[in-house]
C-alpha cells in the first residue's frame, strides 16, 4: 500500500441520508481494511447543533444499520470513531467558514504537519454553488503544504439539469478549481462488474475481434428498480427518470461497451475514449423521436407526496441510441429503466448475430444468437450463452451459459460497495471513474434534445410490480 500524507475529509451535509447510507458505512470499511491514510480524520460539517458525542453515535449507528460486515467488534468501532469530530455551521456564512478553518487548524496540530483536504458535498445542488464559492474565499481550497499537500472536492450527480445549467456549474467550478481537483461522481463507474468490462473486453481475444456491427446485432443497458421514488417527491419530479439515471448511469455503461481501447489505462486515455463514444451518439431529432423513445410513469405516481397532480414527469423511459462510428454503425443500443417495476435488476446485455450458415433441421429457422451478459446487480458476473448439441441420438442444439457469479467465487464482502472505491481513488488522485468536464457536457448534448422533443411523445402509464408499458420499438 502506498503510504499517502495524512489527510483530513470534511463532509458537507454530513447529516443527510447519503452519509448516514454511504458514506460512513464505506469509511468504516476502508479503515477496516487498512486503505485509509495512517493518518487521517473526518469532519462531518452542518447546521444542525451536534456535541461530538452524539455525532459519534450518530456515526456508529449509521455503521451499524448500513455496513454489510456486521457486527463490527467494540473495539474497531470505536477505533474508527476516535477519527470523527463535528463542526456546526451554515452553508452560506462566511463565519462558519472561518470557524472550520480554525478546526481544520487544530487537526492539523494534532498530525505535527499540514494535512491534505478532501471536501465532499454530500448537500443538494443547489448548495454547490455557494459552498464552493466560501471555500474558494475562506482560502481553504488553497493547500496548506504548499507542492506537498492537495485540496479535492467531491460532487455528487447531477451536475446540472440541461446543457446550460451544467455548463454553468463547470463553468463556476473551472474558476475556482483545477480539472485535477474535481471529482464528479456517477457511482455507478465504481460498480464492479462495470470495472471489469475493460478487462473482459480487451484482454479477451476470443471476443475483442467480435466486438463491432459486424458480429453484434444489438446491445441493451437496462437500469430495472422495483422501488419507487421513496418519498423524494420535489426531487424527482423535477428531474425525472431520463435525467436522474439516464444521462449519467446509463450513459456511462453504454460508454464501457462501446468505446475504443484506450491508448493507457491513464485516467486521461480512458476518459477521452468514453467521452469519444458521446460525441458520436446520433442526435435524436423532433422528426424521429416518436420511433425512439419511449416514456411512461408508474399508476399512483401522482398521488404521491411533493408530486404534482398533473405530472408529465416519467418515472420509465426506453430509447433507441445509434452510436455514429465505424464500430457500430447501424447497430441498436436500448436504453432502459423505470421505477416501482417488477425487478430490480442492472445488466447490459450484448446479443450477437446468428452464424451466417445454419445447420438447421429443415424449415427450422436460425435463431442461434450468442449472447454474453454483464451483470452489474444484484448478482454480480457475466455470462455466455452459447449452443450445443444435447447428449443422445437426436440431433438437437440447445442453448448453455457459461457464468462466473462473483459471490459465488469470492464472497459478498470482497466486492467493494462504490462508495469504497470512489473515496479510495479520490483519495489516492485517481480520477479514471470520474467523469471529465466533458462526459458531463456531451451526455447533456445528447440528453437535452430528447427531453425538449419527447414532449410531443405520449405519456403511457404502467402498472405497479409490471415489466413497464407493454410497447417496444
Ligand atoms: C441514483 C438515482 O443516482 O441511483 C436513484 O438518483 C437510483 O434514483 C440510484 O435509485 C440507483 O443506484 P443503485 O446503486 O441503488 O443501483
Amino acid at each position: 500500500m502506498e503510504t499517502i500524507s495524512p489527510t483530513t475529509i470534511v463532509i458537507f451535509g454530513v447529516t443527510g441520508d447519503l452519509a448516514q447510507r454511504k458514506l460512513f458505512p464505506a469509511l468504516f470499511e476502508l479503515h477496516s481494511k487498512g486503505f485509509l491514510p495512517s493518518k487521517y480524520h473526518i469532519v462531518g460539517f452542518s447546521r444542525r447543533e451536534l456535541s461530538t458525542e452524539s455525532f459519534q453515535k450518530f456515526v456508529k449507528e449509521a455503521i451499524v444499520s448500513f455496513s454489510k460486515k456486521m457486527p463490527a467488534s467494540e473495539t474497531e468501532l470505536a477505533d474508527f470513531l476516535f477519527h470523527v469530530s463535528y463542526k456546526q455551521g451554515l452553508f452560506d456564512n462566511a463565519d462558519s467558514y472561518k470557524n472550520l478553518a480554525d478546526t481544520l487548524s487544530l487537526v492539523d496540530d494534532g498530525f505535527g504537519q499540514c494535512s491534505n483536504k478532501l471536501f465532499y458535498l454530500a448537500v443538494p445542488p443547489n448548495l454547490y454553488e455557494g459552498i464552493l464559492s466560501h471555500l474558494s474565499s475562506s482560502g481553504l481550497t488553497i493547500p496548506c503544504g504548499g507542492d506537498q499537500g492537495w485540496t479535492r472536492v467531491l460532487i455528487e450527480k447531477p451536475f446540472g439539469r440541461d446543457v446550460e445549467t451544467a455548463q454553468k456549474l463547470d463553468h463556476h467550478l473551472s474558476d475556482l478549481f483545477q480539472e485535477e481537483q474535481i471529482f464528479r461522481i456517477d457511482h455507478y463507474l465504481a460498480k464492479e462488474t462495470l470495472q471489469n468490462i475493460l478487462a473482459f473486453r480487451f484482454s479477451n481475444a476470443l471476443f475483442e475481434h467480435l466486438w463491432s456491427g459486424e458480429y453484434i446485432e444489438s446491445v441493451s443497458v437496462k437500469l430495472f428498480e422495483t422501488l419507487d421514488i421513496l418519498g423524494r417527491g420535489a426531487f424527482y419530479d423535477a428531474t425525472g427518470a431520463l435525467r436522474d439515471v439516464g444521462q449519467n448511469h446509463i450513459l456511462q455503461m453504454l460508454a464501457l461497451v462501446a468505446m475504443e481501447r484506450p491508448k493507457s489505462l491513464k485516467p486521461e486515455s480512458v476518459r477521452r475514449e468514453r467521452a469519444r463514444v458521446f460525441e458520436k451518439l446520433t442526435p435524436m431529432t423532433r422528426k424521429n423521436i416518436e420511433t425512439h423513445a419511449i416514456r411512461a410513469q408508474y399508476e399512483g405516481y401522482k398521488d404521491e407526496q411533493n408530486v404534482n397532480p398533473e405530472s408529465e414527469t416519467e418515472t420509465y423511459f426506453k430509447l433507441k441510441a445509434f452510436i455514429n462510428n465505424e464500430r457500430w454503425k447501424d447497430v441498436p443500443f436500448y436504453l432502459e429503466s423505470g421505477k416501482a417495476l417488477k425487478e430490480t435488476k442492472t445488466e447490459i446485455v450484448v446479443t450477437f448475430k446468428p452464424c451466417t450458415t445454419c445447420l438447421c433441421i429443415d424449415g427450422e429457422k436460425h435463431k442461434h444468437k450468442n449472447s454474453i451478459t454483464f451483470t452489474i446487480q444484484p448478482n454480480e458476473g457475466v455470462s455466455i450463452e452459447y449452443f450445443m448439441k444435447k447428449p443422445g441420438f437426436d440431433s438437437v442444439v440447445e442453448a448453455q451459459d457459461l457464468s462466473y457469479i462473483y459471490r459465488e467465487s469470492v464472497g459478498d464482502v470482497a466486492i467493494p460497495d462504490a462508495y469504497e472505491k470512489v473515496l479510495y481513488d479520490c483519495i489516492r488522485g485517481d480520477q479514471t471513474l470520474f467523469p471529465s468536464t466533458s462526459e458531463v457536457d456531451l451526455t447533456w448534448k445528447y440528453i437535452s434534445p430528447i427531453i425538449e422533443h419527447w414532449k410531443s411523445v405520449p405519456l403511457l402509464s404502467y402498472e405497479r410490480g409490471s415489466h413497464g408499458p407493454q410497447v417496444s420499438f
